[in-house]
């Protein structure tokens, strides 16, 4: 089963289009939207990763949602969930996440795509809990975790191991969020 579209007031998350890719590697290239993760990304990589992400989303009922403002700007991002199982405590686990290009940034969007992927993961998935992490200095995306209403523990935060353990961008925070109303533990890998 593929991820099915959501809908909010303003936005569409849905499966992705190949008309996608070009807003994206434009979105990936510019320094400002990528200003916490180790580099900005060439188009090769950029459509690589695009590709990573329509799979989960196209193999599972979850994924990384391309963003639409609906009917006004086809692709202004992505929000969504994804699978993580790299070594550490806390996982294997689902993550929330999200990224947009630069000009749709303080409207409101990444919250209102979140509010809805958190509705879908916790009513339709039944997961027992997200998680969210991101680097100290990302204000603007522990803010939005914050507001989702996610809680950090600093005995959870922790080095990623994709990063050497010196890299100035290693150390990251560990928000999590739980399901008030699952009683059954179901992760869905
Ligand atoms: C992280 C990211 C998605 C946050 O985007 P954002 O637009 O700041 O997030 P929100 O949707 O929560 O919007 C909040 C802002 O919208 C403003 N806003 C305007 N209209 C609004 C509305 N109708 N509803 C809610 N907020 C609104 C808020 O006042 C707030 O403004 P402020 O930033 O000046 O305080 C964005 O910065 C991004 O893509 N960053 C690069 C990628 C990245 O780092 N991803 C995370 C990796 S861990």
């Amino acid at each position: 089963m593929s991820a099915p579209s959501l809908s909010t007031k303003r936005l569409r998350l849905r499966q992705w289009k190949d008309s996608d890719l070009s807003f994206f590697s434009k979105m990936n290239a510019d320094a400002r939207v990528m200003e916490y993760f180790p580099s900005t990304l060439s188009k090769e990589a950029s459509d690589s990763l695009a590709e990573k992400i329509q799979k989960e989303l196209r193999e599972k009922e979850y994924g990384l949602w391309a963003v639409e403002l609906t009917g006004v700007v086809p692709f202004i991002g992505f929000a969504g969930l994804h699978y993580q199982d790299f070594p550490a405590a806390f996982t294997p686990c689902i993550e929330i996440g999200w990224r947009l290009a630069y000009e749709h940034w303080g409207k409101g969007y990444a919250f209102e795509a979140a509010e809805k992927v958190v509705e879908y993961a916790f009513n339709t998935l039944k997961l027992k809990e997200l998680v969210s992490f991101t680097t100290p200095d990302n204000k603007r995306s522990w803010s939005l975790m914050e507001k989702l209403g996610m809680t950090h523990n600093p005995d959870d935060d922790f080095y990623h191991t994709r990063l050497p353990k010196d890299h100035p961008l290693g150390f990251h925070v560990l928000y999590r969020l739980k399901n008030k109303h699952s009683s059954q533990l179901s992760l869905r890998e």
